[in-house]
C-alpha cells in the first residue's frame, strides 16, 4: 500500500514539474491550470497522508512561516561586478585593453546578452538538489532568501540529466515583467500601497521578504548567466554552459550570441537595443563576456570587477524636472497640444526643455501642474514626454492649467474631435496652422528644404512673404536677403534647396502636403497603388480604402483633399512652378510583383539572420513587413525565444511559420508547402 502511494507521489511530482516547466520557463503549457490545481491537491492529499515529502515536490515552494530575519550566507566565490562602457568606444578599448594584456592580437569570442536590470542571486545546488539561494550582499556575503526563492516556479529545485556536477553554484538575475509589474502596481495604489518605482525595486522587494507567502505572490522571472563555485562538470564556455543549463531546465537570457571581435560586439548590441522596446522586461544594457573559459582564467579578476567581461550601457533615457510652465500650441490641422517648457535637465547626453503632454484629457487624468516635478523621458528621436509627476514634491503652491477655450494664437473658438481626445481651432487663417503646414512641407522626411525651420519660416511669414506653401517657390533672393536671420550666402542656400526640393518623390510630396491623417506610412501606401497625382484627383473615398491596410478615416480624408477647389489649384499652381514628381515606389511594384506582393509579415524571436536583412528580403520579393502585429497581417515568421507577440498572433489567428517555413516561402515563390 505504501509502495503505491510512494509510487503515486513520485510520478505527480515527475509530472507537476514538467508541467510547472512547461509553464514557467518554455511558455507552452500542455495542461490547463485547472488540470495542474487537480493534480497539485492530489498530490498534497497524499502527502499528507503518507508523510512521504520529496524535496522537489512542488509543495515546497510555499507554506514556510516568516523569519524574524534573514540568515547570512558566505559565497564560495566572490560576486563580483562589472565594469561599465557607456559608449561604442568604449567597447573597442574594452577589446584593446583585452588584446594588450593577453599580448595578442587574434580575435577574441565574445558573448553579448541582455542586462537584466533586476537583482543578482545565488543558487547553491548540492547533488543536484537546490540546498540555498542567496542574494549578492557585499559581494562576499549575502543573505538566505532560499525560501522565497522557492516560491519562484521557474527556479529548479533539482537538477535533472546525467551531466550533473557534484556541486554547483548558478547565478542569475531575479526580476519582474513590465506588465506584472505594473499590474501589481495598479493592485497596490487601489489599496492604497505606495507603488514600487520600477520593476527592480519591485523585484528586490519581493524577494526581502520575511513572509515568503508574499514572495509567493509576486510574479517574479528569473534568467540564469554564470557559475560561482563547482565541484564537477565540464564547461568550456559561457555558450556551452548556457546550453546546458538550457538542458538542465534553467530558463536562460531570452537573447545571447557569440561572435568575434569589436566590431561584431557593437553589432549585436545594436540589434539589442532595437528590440529592447519590445522586450517583456527592462533591460538597461548589454552584458559582453569573453566566450572561452580558459581565457577569462587567463585574464582574471581586477579589484572587484572581471576583466573578462563589460556591462555596455544603453543612454539613459529618464531624467527628473520641473515645469516651468504649460504652453497651448497649434499644429498645423489646428490641433491644439499642451506643451511642457522644462528646467532643462540632460537625459542621455541631451538637453531636454520642452516635452510633450499629448492632450488635455491626460493634463488632467495625470493632473500635471506648473511647478511640478515631473520624470521625462526621453527614446531616440521621439519627442520627450512627461511620464509622471512626482507627487510628493509638491509644495502647495503649484498651478493647474484648464483647458483652452480659444486658439492661443488667432483666437478662434475650438472644438473637440468627435470620440476623441484632440481639441482643434477652426480658424481657417490661423498663422499658427499656416506655419505650422509650411514647416511640415519643408520638413526633412516631406520635402527637405534645408534651411527653412521653425524659425526662418516664422520670419518669411511675419514678414508677409509666404502664407501657403505655394509661396515658397515665388521666393527671391533679393527679397530675402535684407531679413534679419538672412546674409548673402545664406539666402542663396536657400534658394538653392527651395530648387532642388522641386525633384521629389510622389511619397514624399503626399506627406508634404499635410493631408490630415496621411503620415509618412500612408503616403507611401498611396505611392504604391497610383502612378501619379492626377489619378488622385476627384478620386472617391471607396476606391483609396481599396488599398489594404488603408484605414476609413484616412481614405474619406485623402479623397476630401483632392476634391476641394483651393487644394486643386494649389497643386496646378505648385506644378506651374516647375515641380517634377517621380514614383519610383510604384514602378518597383509594377514592374517585378514579387512573390511576396500583397503579403505582410512581422519578425520575433531570435532568427538566424539579421533581423533588418530578413526583411529587406521579403521586401525585394514584394512583402511588407511591420514591426507590430495588426488584424492585417499575414504571417508571423517565429524564431527562438518569441516575446508577447506569439501569444498577440495567436489570439489574432495570424498564420504562424518558423524560418525554415519562410525560406522555402521564398524559394517556391511564396507558396507555404
Ligand atoms: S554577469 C562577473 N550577466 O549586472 C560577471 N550580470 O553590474 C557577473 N546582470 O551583479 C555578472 N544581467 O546583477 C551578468 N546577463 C548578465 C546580467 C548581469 C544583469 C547584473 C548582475 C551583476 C550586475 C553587474
Amino acid at each position: 500500500m505504501t509502495d503505491s502511494i510512494n509510487q503515486e507521489i513520485e510520478g505527480l511530482v515527475k509530472d507537476l514539474n514538467e508541467h510547472c516547466y512547461r509553464y514557467h520557463v518554455l511558455d507552452s503549457p500542455v495542461i490547463s491550470d485547472k488540470e495542474y490545481d487537480r493534480l497539485y491537491r492530489r498530490l498534497k492529499e497524499l502527502e499528507e497522508k503518507s508523510g512521504y515529502v520529496l524535496p522537489d515536490s512542488p509543495t515546497q515552494r510555499v507554506g514556510a512561516p516568516p523569519l524574524d530575519k534573514f540568515k547570512k550566507v558566505r559565497h564560495r566565490e566572490p560576486m563580483l561586478s562589472l565594469g561599465n562602457a557607456f559608449s561604442y568606444e568604449e567597447v573597442k578599448e574594452f577589446e584593446q585593453r583585452l588584446n594588450r594584456y593577453l599580448k595578442s592580437d587574434e580575435p577574441i569570442e565574445y558573448t553579448v546578452e541582455p542586462k537584466y536590470d533586476g537583482l543578482a542571486i545565488e543558487l547553491t545546488y548540492r547533488k543536484g538538489m537546490l540546498e540555498y539561494a542567496s542574494t549578492r550582499g557585499d559581494g562576499y556575503e549575502g543573505e538566505d532568501v532560499t525560501l522565497n526563492i522557492k516560491t519562484i516556479q521557474a527556479v529548479p529545485l533539482k537538477i535533472e540529466g546525467s551531466t550533473m556536477p557534484e556541486e554547483i553554484d548558478i547565478r542569475g538575475e531575479i526580476y519582474m515583467d513590465i506588465n506584472d509589474f505594473e499590474a501589481l502596481n495598479r493592485e497596490r495604489e487601489k489599496k492604497g500601497e505606495q507603488a514600487f518605482a520600477n520593476p527592480r525595486n519591485a523585484a528586490a522587494g519581493s524577494i526581502r521578504q520575511l513572509d515568503s507567502s508574499i514572495t509567493a505572490g509576486r510574479k517574479l522571472q528569473l534568467s540564469c548567466y554564470g557559475i560561482g563555485s563547482r565541484k564537477g562538470g565540464t564547461f568550456s564556455s559561457q555558450m556551452d554552459f548556457i546550453a546546458w543549463l538550457k538542458t538542465s531546465r534553467f530558463p536562460v537570457p531570452s537573447f545571447i550570441r557569440s561572435v568575434t571581435g569589436g566590431d561584431e560586439v557593437i553589432a549585436v548590441i545594436k540589434d539589442i537595443e532595437e528590440r529592447r522596446k519590445d522586450l517583456p522586461f527592462e533591460t538597461d544594457g548589454a552584458v559582453i563576456k569573453v566566450n572561452k573559459f580558459d581565457l577569462q582564467l587567463q585574464l582574471g579578476v581586477k579589484t572587484r570587477e572581471p576583466r573578462w567581461a563589460i556591462a555596455y550601457k544603453f543612454p539613459a533615457h529618464q531624467g527628473i524636472t520641473r515645469i516651468n510652465g504649460i504652453r497651448a500650441s497649434v499644429g498645423r490641422v489646428g490641433t491644439i497640444t499642451p506643451v511642457a517648457d522644462l528646467e532643462p535637465v540632460k537625459i542621455g547626453g541631451v538637453t531636454v526643455s520642452r516635452s510633450t503632454l499629448h492632450n488635455w484629457d491626460e493634463v488632467g487624468r495625470k493632473d500635471v501642474r506648473v511647478g511640478d516635478t515631473v520624470v521625462v523621458e526621453r527614446a531616440g528621436d521621439v519627442i520627450p514626454r512627461v511620464i509622471e509627476v512626482i507627487k510628493d514634491r509638491r509644495t502647495g503652491k503649484e498651478q493647474p492649467v484648464p483647458t483652452p477655450e480659444n486658439c492661443p494664437v488667432c483666437g478662434s473658438l475650438v472644438e473637440k474631435e468627435e470620440g476623441g481626445v484632440a481639441i482643434r481651432c477652426i480658424g481657417l487663417n490661423c498663422t499658427a496652422q499656416v506655419q505650422e503646414r509650411i514647416r511640415h512641407y519643408a520638413s526633412r522626411a516631406a520635402m527637405d528644404i534645408e534651411g527653412l525651420g521653425e524659425k526662418s519660416v516664422e520670419l518669411l511669414s511675419s514678414q508677409g512673404l509666404i502664407s501657403h506653401f505655394v509661396d515658397i517657390y515665388r521666393l527671391k533672393k533679393e527679397m530675402i536677403i535684407e531679413l534679419p536671420r538672412f546674409a548673402e550666402k545664406s539666402a542663396q542656400n536657400l534658394i538653392d534647396a527651395i530648387d532642388r526640393s522641386k525633384e521629389t518623390t510622389l511619397a514624399r510630396f503626399l506627406y508634404a502636403l499635410g493631408i490630415l491623417h496621411v503620415g509618412e506610412y500612408a503616403a507611401k501606401l498611396l505611392a504604391r497603388n497610383f502612378r501619379d497625382i492626377n489619378e488622385l484627383y476627384h478620386i472617391e473615398p471607396e476606391k483609396v480604402e481599396e488599398i489594404k491596410q488603408m484605414g476609413g478615416k484616412t481614405a474619406g480624408s485623402v479623397a476630401r483633399f483632392f476634391r476641394d477647389r483651393e487644394n486643386l489649384a494649389a497643386l496646378e499652381t505648385l506644378m506651374d512652378l516647375g515641380m517634377r514628381i517621380s514614383n519610383p515606389e510604384f514602378e518597383v511594384e509594377s514592374i517585378e510583383k514579387g512573390p511576396f506582393d500583397g503579403m505582410s509579415f512581422v519578425l520575433t524571436g531570435t532568427l538566424p539572420e539579421a533581423r533588418r536583412a530578413i526583411e529587406k528580403q521579403i521586401e525585394s520579393m514584394g512583402g511588407r513587413t511591420a514591426g507590430s502585429l495588426s488584424g492585417n497581417t499575414d504571417y508571423l515568421v517565429l524564431g527562438e525565444s518569441p516575446g508577447s507577440k506569439l501569444k498577440k498572433a495567436r489570439s489574432l489567428g495570424t498564420k504562424i511559420i518558423s524560418y525554415d517555413d519562410l525560406v522555402s516561402m521564398m524559394k517556391s515563390g511564396g507558396r507555404l508547402f
